[in-house]
């Protein structure tokens, strides 16, 4: 294969949401290859609530903060969680509980793209209001939301964000990122 994959070029954390329901066949494969991923000693650490249009939803869109006014029209909101004693630790502080659901989390967005659908990551929440209203203890790390949706209009976004739906992505460049066969410390 002499290209890269076409979910991978495809995938884009977009703003604009349809508020159309999803078919929950689409929503448990995109699931399914969630729990796909690796993990460590496959403790498979990532933990998802689901909140859709037909239930929860509502108190799911309480906790999204203001910058993310976009995501209430998706009509599923994904809850990633973990627990730091659900995964392999070592006595040098790594934890892999974050690390493992956060693959979990590309392969979820990855089916979702080829789905046809966005599902976009938001660190934007405020997570004690979905620990006050979905009863989540604390010792459950709530890591992101996912917004899920099929694409939809972008009339109603701000102009920063609709600038950036429609403009390349970002990236530092790779020999920023990748060090060839020495370390030169942390750039
Ligand atoms: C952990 C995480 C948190 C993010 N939080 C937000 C957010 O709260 N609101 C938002 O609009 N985008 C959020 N994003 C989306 C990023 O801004 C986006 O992925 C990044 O700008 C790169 O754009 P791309 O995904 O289209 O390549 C988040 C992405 C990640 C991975």
């Amino acid at each position: 294969m002499s290209e890269i994959i076409s979910e991978i070029t495809g995938r884009r954390a977009r703003r604009g949401l349809s508020e159309e329901t999803i078919d929950r066949t689409v929503l448990e494969r995109i699931f399914k290859a969630a729990t796909l991923s690796p993990s460590c000693a496959n403790k498979q650490p990532w933990r998802f609530m689901v909140c859709t249009a037909d239930g929860s939803i509502e108190k799911a869109r309480e906790a999204l903060l203001g910058g993310n006014y976009w995501a209430t029209k998706a009509p599923v909101l994904v809850v990633v969680m973990t627990s730091d004693d659900l995964d392999c630790k070592s006595n040098d502080n790594r934890n892999y509980a974050w690390f493992d659901t956060g693959m979990a989390v590309m392969s979820l967005m990855l089916q979702a793209t080829r789905e046809g659908l966005i599902a976009h990551p938001m660190a934007g929440f405020d997570p004690a209001v979905l620990r006050e209203k979905f009863d989540i203890g604390d010792e459950t790390r709530i890591i992101t939301m996912i917004a899920v949706a099929k694409p939809g209009a972008t009339d109603h976004l701000s102009e920063k964000h609709l600038t950036q739906e429609n403009e390349d992505q970002t990236r530092r460049p790779i020999g920023e990122v990748f060090s060839w066969e020495n370390w030169p410390g942390l750039q």
